[in-house]
């Protein structure tokens, strides 16, 4: 297993280039299943869960062709098996997303449940909810959804009973081949969701309410091919920008949407950094002082994305003060604490909530990553680590962040990947 091997203590600067968004990018790929004709899809990140994404679609015989610079040529014409198996389930959650498609578009599916979950329970009973609301049959059998239906889905109305992201984008894409009208209330209003919802209106989909709690999607007989470019990833931005407020340096990204990441924006500016962007890029400049402590409590978008939490709880252990971070969404997104605790980080946790002392620096020792967004918490402590932090496990790193060690090194830092046995 590879490890990278940070050598903390520099003050990144420069700029970077932000990738497309991993959470758009997984859902987009899968909407293809829908499409009647060849879909160019551009910005995509290069990422394992981008290569796993690609091995379920093409295990289902459907045509897929990289281009430079990552973009991929979907054809999903050519499909013989509506299937998502065990093997790749578990290793992305996401995959479950092929439910909604397949039905909708070929009426049955079978797809592995996918089990636990580093990050908490993660059950899908709102996905399968929607799926039983537009008249589809589910049973389950030797771990697997079995889905069908007899003709088209039927619209009807949904209300999800808590927010859900991938809940939302699988009922809403079961919903565009669907007869007649479909309401998906308390739907998910995250970015990512939007841009699947335009990507699928560019294919001719008819859905309206895009970025509000209430979608409307109105069935047609079919979507037709074309080409779409892949939103910017937020949370890659956002953790580079985080990057940069550790080691109290100064980091600019590119190619970003500022108007998707105001909250985060405006913690960074508690935190004391100055802030400033354009209509792509956004700059934060710490140098020279010791962030504050800020409190974070996570929930739905617009509100604090708890795919930034583990790097924000990382920030606070080198602030100055004391703060507390609660986790809303998920009940066990915590494991990055204990990891952190071994850098010398003071953390209290209490159920939902941790309790941070700050101070200016930690000391680097050997760290586990244990899911995507607390192998980003690690390696942003290590940046602020006095000598050697070595994380180990950063397959879980390479799921989400695209060439990490690269981007960093661009911004200065000492960082190191080893390839393991
Ligand atoms: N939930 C249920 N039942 C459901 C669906 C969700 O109880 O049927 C619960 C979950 O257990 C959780 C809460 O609802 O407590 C919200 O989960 P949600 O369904 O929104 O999460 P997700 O769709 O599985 C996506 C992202 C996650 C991100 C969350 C929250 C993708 C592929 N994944 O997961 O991204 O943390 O939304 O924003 O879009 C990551 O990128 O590191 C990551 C984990």
């Amino acid at each position: 297993m590879d490890k990278l091997i940070i050598t903390g203590g520099v003050s990144l600067d420069g700029e970077i280039r932000i990738s497309g968004a991993k959470n758009a990018a997984l859902p987009i790929l899968i909407a293809t299943l829908l499409v009647d004709g060849p879909v160019t899809i551009r910005n995509i990140p290069q990422l394992h869960d981008v290569t796993t994404t690609m091995e379920l679609l093409g295990g289902m015989g459907v045509d897929l062709l990289v281009h430079e610079c990552m973009s991929i040529e979907v054809d999903s014409r050519p499909i013989k098996h509506f299937f998502a198996p065990y093997d790749l389930v578990k290793t992305m959650r996401a995959s479950v997303l092929v439910l909604g498609p397949l039905l909708g578009r070929h009426g049955k599916a079978t797809v592995s449940l996918p089990g636990g979950c580093a990050i908490g329970v993660r059950p899908i009973d709102q996905h399968l909810k929607g799926m039983e609301a537009f008249g589809a049959k589910i049973d389950m059998q030797n771990g697997y959804i079995e889905a069908k239906v007899d003709g088209r889905l039927k619209g009807a109305e949904v209300t999800t009973d808590m927010v859900t992201v991938t809940g939302t984008e699988n009922i809403l894409m079961a919903a565009v081949l669907a007869e007649g009208r479909s309401v998906i209330k308390n739907a998910a209003r995250e970015p990512e969701v939007c841009d699947l919802a335009n990507f699928l209106n560019a294919m001719g989909a008819k859905i309206s309410g895009i970025g509000t709690d209430t979608l409307t999607v109105d069935g047609v007989d079919r979507l037709h091919g074309g080409e779409y470019v892949v939103m910017p990833d937020r949370i890659e931005a956002g953790t580079y920008l985080a990057a940069g407020a550790i080691t109290r340096g100064r980091v600019k990204v590119k190619n970003v949407a500022p108007q998707n990441m105001t909250a985060v924006l405006e913690k960074f500016s508690e935190v004391g950094a100055k802030i400033t962007s354009g209509s792509d890029w956004v700059e934060l400049d710490m140098r020279n002082s010791q962030p504050n402590a800020v409190d974070i409590c996570t929930s739905p978008y617009p509100g604090f994305p708890t795919d930034m939490q583990a790097q924000f709880l990382a920030l606070n252990c080198v602030a100055n003060g004391t703060s507390s971070v609660v986790e809303t969404i998920f009940e066990n997104r915590f494991m990055h604490a204990q990891e952190l605790q071994r850098l010398g980080a003071n953390i209290v946790l209490q159920g939902n909530t941790a309790t941070i002392i700050g101070k200016p620096m930690l000391i680097g020792a050997p760290v586990m990553a244990t899911d995507l967004r607390a192998s980003a918490s690690l390696v942003l402590a290590g940046l602020m680590s006095q000598g050697q932090t070595i994380v180990d496990r950063i397959y879980h790193i390479d799921r989400g962040y695209e060439c990490i060690e690269e981007k960093l090194s661009q911004l200065g830092a000492r960082i190191l990947r080893v390839p393991g046995k």
